[in-house]
């Protein structure tokens, strides 16, 4: 999981990214609870939230930099860093736990390990009924087995 840490300080944002940044505050600033939406936004179209971000998102909401930091690190939906390679995510949540889910996040954690995707952790996919669930990338994947796990990580390798 990547969440802000001395390491996100290695991607800064790039012009692009910050004329993209001031767009969705121009955009959302003024609206009522305006940060989750404005987070989400630049996630949606960056990848990431650079961390130089940070101040002029306070600045625009008149909120304290710990604050947007906090809500961005409270969140594993939100990563600090650009992801690397395919975005692989586990639901934790309880009916995927009930069906097995612990066991194969610790399966996914050892096979993405060294691999060129990002793992990471996800609180309901909405396929609770087909739990265990999987999302690759923008594909949802149910009753995932470490069998059928490593079948789509193959797939994907050979994808790439
Ligand atoms: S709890 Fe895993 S998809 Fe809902």
């Amino acid at each position: 999981m990547n969440k802000t840490t001395g390491a996100a300080r290695n991607h800064p944002s790039s012009p692009e990214q910050r004329a993209a940044v001031r767009a969705v505050l121009d955009a959302r600033s003024q609206q009522a609870g305006a940060l989750l939406p404005i987070l989400h936004d630049i996630q949606d179209q960056l990848g990431y939230i650079p961390a130089d971000v940070v101040v002029d998102i306070a600045e625009a909401l008149n909120v304290s930099r710990a604050e947007v930091h906090g809500v961005i690190t409270y969140y594993h939906h939100f990563r600090s860093e650009p992801a690397r390679g395919a975005v692989v995510q586990v639901c934790r949540a309880e009916a995927c736990q009930s069906c097995g889910s612990e066991a194969l996040w610790e399966h996914a954690s050892k096979k993405a390990a060294g691999q060129n995707v990002t793992l990471e952790p996800v609180y309901c996919l909405g396929l609770c009924a087909t739990a265990p669930a999987v999302q690759i990338q923008d594909k949802f994947h149910a009753r995932v087995t470490p069998t059928k796990f490593d079948r789509l990580l193959a797939q994907l390798k050979e994808a790439a």
